[in-house]
């Protein structure tokens, strides 16, 4: 593995806004989950989903992004090869969050407000089977995604702090 090889601009900087963004989703998704029926926790709803939606667009993004340019990880030891796969798993999840949230709400008949700048409109009639198929697969996939982050965190703490291959700088937004 080549240690000064570095990731675009463009995917560090997808990086961090999505890795603190897609942290934010599932604490403040947890603490919804929390809350009483009522207007305060149907605010955050709204807020989360708006969240949620800038989470779609910026992977939306960040796929093609990723796939035209360059390839950091290109070793082929063991370790290599699983973090290619726990980055690809964290990918799909990333996608998959999000698409099942919003079609959780659009067949639940819900409208989906991106801020105040575009409403997605929820079915004109409810699609209860989608809904609730969507509804599984948004909280079940949590703990799946939330999984992938702790091992991607502990391996990075392993390769940056143990083994003192400095991965960090690779992905770092620093010139
Ligand atoms: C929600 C949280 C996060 C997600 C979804 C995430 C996802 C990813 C993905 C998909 C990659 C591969 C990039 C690519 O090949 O295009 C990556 C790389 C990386 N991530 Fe994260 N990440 C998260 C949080 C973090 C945190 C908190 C750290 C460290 C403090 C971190 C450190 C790194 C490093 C160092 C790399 C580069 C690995 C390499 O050079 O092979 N990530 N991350
Ligand atoms: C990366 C993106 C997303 C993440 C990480 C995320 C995470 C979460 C989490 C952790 C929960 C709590 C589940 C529970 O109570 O067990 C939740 C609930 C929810 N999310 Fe998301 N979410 C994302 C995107 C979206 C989007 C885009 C929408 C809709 C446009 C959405 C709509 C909802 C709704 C309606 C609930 C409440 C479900 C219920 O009634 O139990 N989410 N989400």
């Amino acid at each position: 593995m080549e240690p000064c090889q570095r990731y675009s601009l463009f995917s560090s900087l997808m990086h961090w806004l999505m890795a603190i963004l897609i942290i934010a989703l599932l604490i403040m998704g947890w603490q919804m989950g929390q809350m009483p029926k009522g207007p305060e926790k149907f605010e955050w709803m709204g807020l989360h989903k708006s969240l949620g939606v800038l989470a779609l667009l910026l992977i939306l993004l960040r796929i093609p992004g990723r796939l035209f340019s360059r390839v950091v990880t290109a070793g082929h030891t063991l370790q290599d090869h699983i973090a290619r796969l726990i980055h690809l798993l964290l990918y799909l999840m990333m996608l998959a969050m999000p698409i099942s949230g919003v079609v959780m709400s659009w067949a639940g008949g819900r409208d989906t407000h991106f801020f105040s700048l575009l409403t997605l409109s929820g079915a004109r009639e409810k699609l209860p089977a989608v809904a609730g198929f969507a509804h599984e697969i948004h909280v079940t996939l949590i703990y799946g995604f939330a999984a992938l982050i702790v091992i991607h965190i502990a391996g990075f703490i392993y390769h940056q702090f143990i083994q003192k291959h400095d991965i960090l700088h690779r992905i770092s937004l620093r010139p």
